[in-house]
C-alpha cells in the first residue's frame, strides 16, 4: 500500500491525499521511486565509506571517469532531513556489480569500492566521489549508467536511481521505461539526472542530485 501511494506520487506529484500535505506549499515533487534491482548489496563490504574508489587496505585506484556526487535529502517543502541514511550501489566502470547474482563475463575491479553508506548532515547534505558506472547488459536489453539510491529519512524510505544525461543507452532501457510508466524512448523527467555542478580544482566532474522525500 505504502509504495503504491509512493509510486502515484512519484509519477503525479500532485495526489497528496492522505499524505498531510494536502492544502500546504509544496516547494517541490518527490522524488521519483523506481526499481531496486537484482544487485543490492547483502554482503555488505567492510569499507563502505564515501570514497568509493578506494578500498581499504589496498594501494591502487578504481579504473574509470571520476565523479563527485553531492545533493541534498529534502522533504516536499524544501527543508532538509537530517541524519538521513543514504546507501548507494553501482557497477565497476566496466558495468560488473561485486554480487555473487551478476555472472556476467565483465570483470570485477578490485580497487572499487562499489557500494557506500552515508549520513546526511545537519542540512540534509551528503557528498561522495566515485567513477562513473558502465552501462550493462540484461538478456536482450541494456540497461544505461546508473547509482542507486536507497535513502531513509526520518518517516520515508524511498529506492530510486540517478541516470546521466546523454547516456545513449537512455531510450533502449526497458527497466526506466517501466519505471518511468512508459514505453522505450519516452520523455525523460530531468529530476532522473545528475544535474551538472561544473568541476573540482582537480578537474572531477561535480554532479548533483538532490532526493525530495514525501514526508522527510
Ligand atoms: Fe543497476
Amino acid at each position: 500500500m505504502e509504495m503504491t501511494r509512493r509510486r502515484l506520487l512519484g509519477q503525479a506529484g500532485v495526489l497528496l491525499v492522505g499524505s498531510g500535505l494536502a492544502g500546504r506549499a509544496l516547494a517541490a515533487n518527490p522524488t521519483m521511486p523506481m526499481a531496486m534491482g537484482p544487485f543490492y548489496p547483502v554482503q555488505q563490504p567492510s569499507d563502505a565509506d564515501a570514497d568509493l574508489v578506494q578500498v581499504a587496505g589496498r594501494p591502487g585506484k578504481a579504473t574509470g571517469k571520476l565523479i563527485e556526487v553531492s545533493g541534498r535529502v529534502l522533504n516536499m517543502k524544501g527543508e532538509p532531513v537530517p541524519g538521513a541514511k543514504i546507501e548507494v550501489w553501482q557497477a565497476n566502470a566496466a558495468g560488473r556489480y561485486a554480487h555473487k547474482s551478476d555472472t556476467s563475463k565483465v570483470p570485477l575491479d578490485p580497487n572499487f569500492e562499489g557500494f557506500a553508506r552515508l549520513v546526511a548532515d545537519k542540512d540534509g547534505a551528503y557528498r561522495y566521489l566515485s567513477i562513473e558506472p558502465g552501462a550493462y547488459n540484461v538478456g536482450r536489453s541494456w540497461r544505461a549508467k546508473h547509482i542507486h539510491y536507497q535513502v531513509d529519512g526520518q518517516l520515508n524510505r524511498l529506492v530510486t536511481q540517478m541516470y546521466f544525461k546523454g547516456d545513449p543507452l537512455l531510450g533502449q532501457d526497458e527497466t526506466l521505461a517501466q519505471d518511468l510508466n512508459q514505453k522505450l524512448n519516452g520523455p525523460m523527467p530531468p529530476l532522473i539526472f545528475g544535474q551538472a555542478l561544473g568541476r573540482r580544482a582537480d578537474g572531477v566532474e561535480r554532479l548533483g542530485f538532490d532526493i525530495i522525500l514525501i514526508d522527510g
